[in-house]
């Protein structure tokens, strides 16, 4: 049995879309926060199971059976390092023999506030002597869809990402991934990025050659990026985390020249610009 947390979230689904291509769906059970949101999963034949990292009850009952553990990062930030201490201690206990988990592209040195419950994850995992892999996943193409749309329809998109490298793929290339790990077991450390990388000038490119407009990127200082990111109305956290990422990003630590993904999906990861004509519809 495969078990999936968070996976009636973005992911997720796209995790339990790409086991249902390598594994009978018997073998599959989707853990959820909320069952009534995974009615058209169970319609796959996928067992659901209420599965709330907040509610140490739900974590037993939900995770006997399992053979292999998928822990989707979850999105609670400063309740994380809690909640991956309950979920790994109770994944040990029901007697799980494989835990895979959604971590950040080189995790190991990578300074980013968003990567230190990350770090800890890890570190519990590899605690618990069970045999493990680290989906080190680096930026989703879809983290950019505001500045698709923005650039798009004003000419411009914002960042504090400098001249940094982002070795960014598709939601669904990540799944891939990780439903091939899962279905086989394989243990290990994969540093998962794209086959190509951008900087935030070549991305403003790619949007004005989709758009049929010139697009250009304005490079912000990491402070002044976040108070623009609040004047928009993201919450200031939020707003705090994604400067923080980008000031790091211009330093490197989104970018991997490692090969790990497009060697577990078999193929080149879904370039930003062909995620950029999605959206854009062209
Ligand atoms: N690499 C990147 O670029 C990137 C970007 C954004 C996020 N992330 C990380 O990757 C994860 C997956 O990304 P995503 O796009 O699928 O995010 P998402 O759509 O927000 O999904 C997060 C999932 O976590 C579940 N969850 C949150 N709190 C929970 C709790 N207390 N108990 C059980 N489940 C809980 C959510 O449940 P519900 O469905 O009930 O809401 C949802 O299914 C995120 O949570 C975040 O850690 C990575």
């Amino acid at each position: 049995m495969i078990t999936v947390t968070g996976a009636t979230g973005q992911l997720g689904r796209l995790v339990i879309d790409a086991l249902l291509k390598r594994v009978p769906s018997g073998d599959i059970t989707a853990a959820v926060r909320s069952p009534e949101k995974a009615a058209d999963i169970a319609a796959k034949g996928v067992r659901i199971v209420r599965l709330d990292y907040n509610a140490l009850e739900t974590l037993g009952p939900a995770l006997a059976g399992t053979d292999r553990l998928l822990i989707i990062s979850g999105n609670e930030f400063g309740q994380r390092v809690e909640q991956y201490e309950r979920l790994i201690a109770a994944a040990k206990a029901a007697g799980v023999g494989f835990i895979a988990y959604t971590s950040i592209i080189n995790s190991d040195g990578n300074p980013m506030f968003l990567g230190a419950d990350h770090k800890v994850a890890e570190k519990l995992i590899a605690a618990t002597g069970l045999p493990h892999a680290f989906l080190r996943n680096s930026w989703y193409n879809e983290n950019y869809l505001t500045a698709f749309q923005s650039g798009a329809a004003h000419g411009a998109i914002i960042g504090a990402a400098g001249e940094g490298r982002i070795s960014a793929a598709s939601r669904a290339d990540y799944a891939e991934a990780a439903a091939a790990v899962l279905a086989e077991g394989r243990t290990g450390v994969f540093e998962l990025g794209g086959s190509t990388a951008f900087t935030m000038d070549e991305l403003a490119g790619f949007i004005g050659d989709v758009a049929g407009k010139p697009v250009s990127y304005v490079n912000m200082a990491p402070e002044d990026y976040a108070a623009q990111l609040k004047g928009f109305g993201v919450p200031e956290g939020m707003a705090g985390a994604l400067a923080d990422s980008d000031k790091y990003a211009a330093e490197g630590w989104l970018f991997t020249e490692s090969r790990d993904l497009e060697t577990l999906i078999g193929r080149k990861s879904t370039p930003i610009a062909e995620t950029i004509k999605e959206v854009l519809g062209a």
